[in-house]
């Protein structure tokens, strides 16, 4: 019933004026506010801070089927569940899922998950923003850059090194809300994809952040970046399955129509047997995507995992993405028929939430270990 809700919402509320929201870069405000009225936004968030209280397979089909049809409006959904909803409350006060978590689960507002900085993306131990501690507040400075929701969100989880001498431990996870004094929103990226999600660096200059802001002990700011990234991962490869299958889905709608020689496309062995590879990768990323999220459900490891899912599932939505082009033929490369931006999607789920070769150290280091 969950997956048949996102698809039938997919195609009717994302399809219309997807391809005008790329081109135009527009956010799709009013199709995220539906998403968060149908509980799509605070999907794992128990039902007490307004969230849906499903588990994470409920989580995946969701973005499987949003990402067959928009992955900009998808990447809002995985950084509102994985990043932000989810680290508030595994790790967040009750004061912080009082008045930060509900608000987000029920989609009233939006989250953003600030690590990655001019100087520290994959490098997650670099941060050069610093959070000084002043007694009943800390003091934030630094930039941080491409964020997700960096302008439409509300509530953003910023990442800023407290001691350096500490290194990692010496990390913190603060809360900050927009219109805090001294935090400006840097102006919007042109990026190659997922050109309708909102990415955006952000300023910090003396801003005020109060104690009760940080979440969990001090020091515990490393650990909760990496704990949350590593649901995140899950969601970033539901998106790329996502992709990838709907990109598959039109290649083959349109082999069946398309004549050369006298017969469909798909009848020629050099476009069946393409069909036949991107079928099979596809169903392959599938199932490390699903496995991935049961594991998160049963409460077991999933960082080997999850980390599995985005390196395989984004390397298929790229590799399929090009086939659905070169299937599409001349139409591929022109913007009605919607292949060629989920190619130029596709190619951020390699970069975002840990690059292919940030998942190869975490898995090689996992199955070394
Ligand atoms: N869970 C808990 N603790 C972890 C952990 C995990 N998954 N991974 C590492 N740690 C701990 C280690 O145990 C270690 O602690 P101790 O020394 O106390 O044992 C500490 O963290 C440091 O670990 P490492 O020595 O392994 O650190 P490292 O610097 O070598 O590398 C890394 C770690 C895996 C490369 C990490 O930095 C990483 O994941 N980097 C990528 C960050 C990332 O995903 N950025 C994406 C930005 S967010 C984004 O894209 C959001 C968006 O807008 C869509």
């Amino acid at each position: 019933m969950i997956q048949q809700a996102a698809r039938d919402f997919a195609q009717n509320e994302l399809k219309p004026g997807v391809i005008e929201r790329d081109e135009h870069q527009k956010f799709p405000a009013e199709q995220v506010k539906k998403l968060g009225e149908l509980g799509f936004l605070g999907m794992m968030v128990s039902e007490k801070y307004n969230g849906s209280g499903l588990d994470a397979l409920s989580y995946v089909l969701v973005m499987e089927e949003l990402s067959k049809v928009d992955a900009s409006a998808s990447v809002v959904v995985s950084v509102n569940n994985s990043l932000v909803c989810y680290g508030l409350e595994s790790y967040g006060s009750e004061f912080q899922k009082e008045k930060y978590l509900k608000p987000l689960a029920s989609g009233e507002k939006i989250g953003a998950f600030c690590l990655s900085e001019p100087e520290a993306g994959s490098d997650a131990t670099s941060q050069q923003t610093t959070a000084v501690d002043m007694g009943d507040y800390y003091l934030l400075n630094g930039t941080k850059n491409w964020i997700t929701n960096g302008n439409t969100a509300s509530t953003y989880l910023v990442i800023a090194q407290t001691d350096r001498a500490l290194k990692h431990k010496g990390i913190n996870a603060f809360i900050v809300e927009k219109g805090m004094e001294g935090f400006t929103v840097g102006p919007k990226e042109n990026k190659m994809g997922i050109r309708g999600s909102d990415t955006h660096s952000l300023m910090f200059n003396d801003v005020k952040v109060p104690k009760e802001n940080r979440i969990g002990e001090n020091g515990f700011g490393f650990t909760f970046a990496m704990k949350t990234l590593e649901g995140g991962r899950i969601g970033i490869a539901a998106q790329a399955l996502g992709i990838a299958a709907g990109a598959y889905e039109l290649a083959l709608a349109y082999s069946k129509e398309r004549k050369s020689f006298g017969k469909a496309i798909a009848e020629h062995q050099a476009i069946a047997f393409k069909l036949a590879d991107m079928a099979t990768s596809i169903e392959a990323a599938r199932m490390l995507v699903y496995k991935a999220a049961w594991l998160k459900d049963q409460g077991q490891s999933y960082t080997l995992a999850g980390s599995m899912a985005k390196v395989y599932a984004s390397k298929v939505a790229m590799d399929v993405t090009v086939e659905a082009v070169q299937i599409h033929g001349g139409y591929g490369f022109v913007k009605e028929y919607h292949v060629e931006r989920m190619m130029r999607d596709a190619k951020i789920t390699q970069i975002y939430e840990g690059t292919t070769e940030i998942q190869k150290m975490v898995i090689s280091r996992e199955i070394l270990r």
